[in-house]
């Protein structure tokens, strides 16, 4: 035993879980051959190489360090700033890199202090120094460009969640929040009463255009960011004729799953507001002639918190929409797609899903992964996005990702009963059928 207090053999496992798995990243490049592979199976690569290497880091660095790592983190701040100010819009004009001075004042900002920002995000890998002060884009600051999705998604967190994330133990000690699960106490309400807002979010996003739009882009940057296209080749969508994609936004998953399977009849089903966007942009990114799909898809209104959706279809498809309500919204939602539900109906609960860092036995059994020791189960960091995500559902909805067993009470309460769970790698697929 030595000083870092963990058997020798344990860092060697963790060291050949790097390598490995390193390796399995790079094959699945080469199979690929040009750009980056969107598959699962380097996604499990990355989920294990992130998992093993800072649990590797954190026993090897001294213990001062890697908590000051945990707080000493303003990349989002850098990146709240890098996206406002466009820097990667402008910087897109000069392959060749800008200087900083001149990077600075077409955005109008402090040369020394866009320096600053730009080093500190150049030292994670975004952006490139080519030359000393002399800046260009790379395949990561590419994403904080205006026109991209998942850059959208990034603003959202940098700037809105970090602001309710502000105010997180406040709200713990609070009379009115502090033991609290219902929606209108999550921390989002408690700071933007301090600034005199007091709508809830969809509601917000009813009144004002731009929050809206930035929103549904987010939406669809976060399917990207997740690689949700996996659920596309996962599920055996040539055996079903008939889906409903119950809060479809719109239409992150509805479009490119039209798109690969055109004998499927779609029905998009959001709020109005919504219903109207997701036309436009169906028409936009899935134009008919594309999908064959002349009278194939249909939008629909809804609010699924007083109405079932359209009755007798084969899927009822929910993705990240459980995970923004607490459990009595949640099962009133599933309880209306319940309604909706024919004896063959399925629902698809699209979610991210909480386990355990001790969680090892049975659950495997039950298409959750579990990772090799001497990892923790969860695959600890790898998993980075699951627990992120299930901090952001608190922060700005009081609400929360699930454990299986958790969504599976939420669906007993429904009448509904769990039948199968496909790994998709950060999301979860969990299918229901009635009970
Ligand atoms: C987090 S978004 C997910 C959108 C989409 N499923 C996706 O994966 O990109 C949640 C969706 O639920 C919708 N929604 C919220 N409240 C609703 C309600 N009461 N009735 C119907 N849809 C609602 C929102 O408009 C939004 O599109």
């Amino acid at each position: 035993m030595t000083d870092f207090n963990e058997p020798e053999a344990k860092l060697e496992a963790l060291l050949d879980i790097i390598n490995s798995s390193a390796h399995q990243a790079i094959a699945e490049y080469k199979k690929t051959g040009h750009g980056v592979p969107n598959t699962l199976a380097l996604k499990k690569a990355i989920r294990l190489l992130e998992g093993a290497y800072h649990q590797l880091s954190s026993i090897l660095a001294p213990p001062q360090h890697t908590v000051m790592n945990l707080v000493f983190n303003y990349n989002w701040a850098c990146t709240g700033v890098a996206l406002r100010a466009r820097l990667a819009d402008v910087l897109d004009q000069y392959p060749e890199g800008l200087s900083v001075d001149k990077l600075a004042e077409a955005v109008n900002l402090d040369k020394v202090k866009t320096a600053r920002v730009l080093r500190a995000l150049t030292l994670m890998g975004c952006f490139k120094e080519v030359e000393q002060d002399i800046f260009a884009n790379n395949r990561l600051s590419l994403i904080l460009k205006s026109t991209n999705n998942t850059g959208c998604y990034a603003g959202l967190h940098s700037q809105d969640i970090s602001k309710y994330a502000g105010v997180v133990y406040e709200t713990m000690i609070d009379e009115e929040f502090s033991m609290s699960h219902e929606v209108d106490k999550a921390p989002r309400v408690f700071a933007l009463r301090k600034e005199g807002i007091s709508m809830d979010h969809y509601e917000m996003m009813e009144d004002d255009e731009e929050k809206r739009d930035a929103f549904h882009r987010a939406m669809l940057g976060q399917s990207d960011m997740l690689g949700a296209s996996a659920v596309l080749h996962h599920y055996p969508w040539n055996d079903i004729s008939s889906v409903v994609d119950v809060g479809s936004g719109i239409g992150a998953f509805s479009t490119p799953l039209a798109k690969m399977f055109p004998h499927l009849r779609i029905t998009n089903q959001d709020l109005p507001k919504v219903m109207a966007l997701a036309q436009n942009a169906w028409e936009k990114n899935a134009p008919v002639t594309e999908t064959s799909l002349g009278g194939c898809v249909e939008f629909i209104p809804i609010n699924f918190l007083e109405d079932a959706p359209v009755v007798g279809k084969d899927v009822y498809y929910l993705r990240h929409v459980i995970h923004n309500w607490p459990d009595a919204e949640a099962t009133t939602i599933l309880r209306n797609v319940r309604k909706a539900m024919g004896p063959n109906s399925r629902v698809l609960i699209h979610d991210f899903v909480i386990s355990h860092t001790l969680q090892r036995p049975a659950v495997g059994t039950n298409g959750l992964s579990v990772a090799p020791e001497p990892m923790l189960p969860n695959f600890g960091a790898g998993n980075h996005n699951t627990y992120q995500t299930d901090l952001t559902m608190w922060f700005a909805f009081n609400s929360k990702e699930r454990t299986l067993e958790e969504l599976e009470t939420i669906g007993t309460a429904a009448g509904l009963a769990l039948t199968q769970v496909y790994d998709l790698v950060d999301t979860m697929l969990i299918e229901f059928r009635i009970a």
